[in-house]
């Protein structure tokens, strides 16, 4: 369906099958999150931005502009779930795991040790988020880090660049932290790894959804 005036937020396909993912996320997990959840986020921000100059703005415009704002609470929280959601199926495909290839097993061992520990950091991360939250991945200042953010939150308005995420252990999956993370995976055959910028660092090309906010970190960081 394309986004018509009164409905400028499309809810995206599911990159696979809903019942894909199990034994590891049942289908009726994933038809919670996505057919309820993340549809009712696409819905309500269609509503709440009916009318208003945020119904011309694409979906990143719309979480910077009302980020960090009372007034436009609403609308931020169904803008960046929403966003949240999409990033996330992106981030998990069926059979997924393993290791991931050379160059990003070296650029994750120089930032957390190696890839266990980051594997561990992760996972902590998004168990030790209190409530619904997620756990991510993200390049910041040339460097990648892992951090947790609570709700809607989302590192796109904290001058990060995400590459993966979790979800906490409240707000996506009834099965543990552990079993989400077999499903997720890398996409080391899809993404390219390209260079940190002002760095001989390599990350992982971020999805789609995150390149717009790569180009402008890149942009930023050029002298
Ligand atoms: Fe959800």
């Amino acid at each position: 369906m394309k986004p018509t005036n009164s409905s400028p937020f499309q809810l995206p396909a599911l990159p696979w099958q809903e019942n894909a993912l199990e034994p590891v996320i049942s289908a009726r997990t994933i038809g919670l999150h996505y057919g309820k959840h993340h549809a009712t986020y696409v819905k309500k921000l269609n509503e709440l931005v009916a009318g208003t100059r945020y119904a011309e703005l694409p979906l990143e415009q719309v979480i910077a502009a009302t980020a960090g704002n009372a007034e436009t609470a609403k609308i931020f929280n169904n803008a960046a779930q929403t966003w949240n959601h999409t990033f996330f199926w992106d981030c998990l495909r069926p059979g997924g795991g393993g290791q991931p290839p050379r160059e990003l097993a070296r650029t994750l061992e120089q930032s957390f040790g190696d890839y266990s520990r980051f594997k561990e950091k992760f996972a902590q991360a998004a168990v030790d988020q209190f409530g619904s939250g997620w756990a991510w991945l993200v390049a910041r200042g040339g460097k990648l880090e892992v951090i947790s953010t609570s709700n809607a939150q989302t590192p796109i308005t904290m001058g990060a660049t995400p590459l993966l995420t979790m979800a906490s252990r409240t707000s996506q999956v009834s099965s543990s932290v552990a079993r989400q993370f077999k499903a997720s995976t890398l996409r080391p055959s899809r993404r390219k790894l390209i260079p940190l910028p002002n760095s001989k660092r390599w990350m992982l090309r971020p999805p789609l959804t995150s390149r717009r906010a790569f180009r402008r970190c890149k942009r930023r960081r050029r002298p």
